[in-house]
Parts: C-alpha cells; sequence; structure tokens
C-alpha cells in the first residue's frame, strides 16, 4: 500500500518540544511575524537568529518519541512504501531512524546562503555576521521556510499525495497552508491522527485522537500487522 504520512509539531509534542498553537505554544510567547517572516529577519536579524538558536539548543537536548519511532519502523515495512512528510523543521524522525523525510518547511540543522544558495549543517549558534562558507559573503539564515515563503517541493509532495493508497495527518492543527490543503489532494483514503480534532478533522474519512506516543505506534502495529 501507498502510504504518505503528514506530520506536524504534535509528534514532537511529547519529546519536550513546544508546538505553535497549542495553550502555550511558541505563538503564544513570539509573534510570528517577528521571527518567522523575511520582514522580521530583515528588521533583526539578530532577534531572528536568537529565536532558532533556542529551538536548535532545545532539539539538540530532546529525543524521538515512540511515534517517531514507530514511522521510522513503518519506512522500513516490506509490505507499504512511505513518504513521510514533515511541516517540522526538528530532525528528530531522522534521529529515530527515518531516512527520506521531506521537510516542506526547511530544517532547524541546516544553514542557507542568501547570496549563492549553498545549504551546510548549521552551527549551533548562527549570526547575523556569519560568513557563507562557499561565497564568503556575511549573508546566511536558518534554511528554515517563513510565512510568505514557497514550502519545498510542493510538486513532488503533492503527485505522492494524489498517488496514495492513503494518506495520514498526524499531529497537526491543519491550520497552516498549503500542508492543511493536502488532505483535498488525496487519491485513496485519508486518516487523521491529533490529539483533539485540527481545523480539517471533517476532510478526513476517518479520525482517531489521542496522545501520539500512543495512537501511532497502536496505528503502525495494527498496519504491519
Ligand atoms: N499528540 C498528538 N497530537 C498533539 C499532541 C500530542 N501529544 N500535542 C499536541 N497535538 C496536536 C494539537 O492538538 C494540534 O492540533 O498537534 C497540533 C499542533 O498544532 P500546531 O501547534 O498548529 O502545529 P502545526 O500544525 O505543526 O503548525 C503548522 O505552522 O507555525 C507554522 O511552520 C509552522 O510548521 C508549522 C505550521
Amino acid at each position: 500500500m501507498k502510504i504518505v504520512v503528514l506530520t506536524g509539531a504534535g509528534v514532537s509534542a511529547e519529546s519536550g518540544l513546544g508546538t505553535f498553537r497549542d495553550t502555550d505554544g511558541l505563538w503564544t510567547k513570539y509573534d510570528l511575524n517577528d521571527v518567522a517572516t523575511p520582514e522580521g529577519f530583515a528588521r533583526d536579524p539578530a532577534l531572528v537568529h536568537d529565536f532558532y538558536n533556542a529551538r536548535r539548543a532545545n532539539c539538540l537536548e530532546s529525543l524521538p518519541n515512540a511515534a517517531h519511532t514507530a514511522l521510522a519502523a513503518l519506512e522500513r515495512s516490506a509490505s507499504h512504501s512511505l513518504t513521510l512528510i514533515t511541516q517540522n523543521i526538528d530532525d528528530l524522525h531522522e534521529r529515530a531512524g527515518s531516512t527520506e523525510v521531506i521537510h516542506m518547511h526547511g530544517a532547524l540543522m541546516q544553514a542557507l546562503c542568501v547570496a549563492c544558495d549553498a545549504r551546510w549543517g548549521a552551527p549551533i549558534r548562527m549570526r547575523p555576521d556569519d560568513r557563507c562558507p562557499t561565497c564568503g559573503t556575511r549573508a546566511t539564515r536558518p534554511d528554515v521556510v517563513w510565512f510568505g515563503e514557497v514550502p519545498y517541493q510542493m510538486d513532488r509532495i503533492g503527485e505522492a499525495v494524489q498517488a496514495s493508497d492513503l494518506f495520514v495527518a498526524i499531529g497537526t492543527s491543519a491550520e497552516v497552508y498549503p500542508a492543511a490543503g493536502l488532505v483535498e489532494l488525496a487519491g485513496g483514503e485519508t486518516l487523521e491522527l491529533n490529539l483533539e480534532p485540527s481545523a480539517r478533522a471533517n476532510a478526513f474519512g476517518a479520525r482517531q485522537f489521542g496522545r501520539a506516543t500512543e495512537i501511532v505506534p497502536a496505528w503502525v502495529a495494527k498496519i504491519t500487522g
């Protein structure tokens, strides 16, 4: 069976990484316009680097949880082909053993040069006057897709979702597009696994609610027999 999984911050919540829109979520503590837009970065690059430096340090201190591990096991299953898409910029899927992860909103552990488009492993702390290791220009930024920018690999993502037999959204509020609209493209069955109904819950053929570390391993065990 061709399975496409889309994860959101809820899959990393039990690893201690914050979500965005829950009661104590990141967007209750920071104005996203200041730290997650190109305009905010142009206005105050040091503030934006500090925001991602703190998230990078938090991520390095956290561990993958049972939901990440179950999805890595699903990738290894012989009876299904898995395309794993994540809105998350953390590297917990990879550290749990997933080898093919499409980071549609970029990756916290990667840096980007605006001048020459080079990408490299981000240092723990990035600063505005860092030089690009390739071209030497002081034009580096986190390789993260900000609001108003185009998510990565959307053609590949759309094709995979359309061709899927099963599209599963895990731990996402379905408040941000284009990720929230992918369920409309699904060519087969659809399933939402979340703590509570998302904004698009009614667009899914099936829904299961609970904590990701409980319902995701149970779902993977069920479909891999
Ligand atoms: N298990 C399962 N689901 C959970 C858990 C948990 N332990 N904890 C929280 N959730 C669910 C919440 O119910 C919510 O629906 O995870 C979802 C988190 O929603 P958001 O905080 O909005 O995160 P996400 O959907 O990933 O945000 C999408 O918005 O800010 C941008 O780029 C950012 O990628 C992010 C995008």
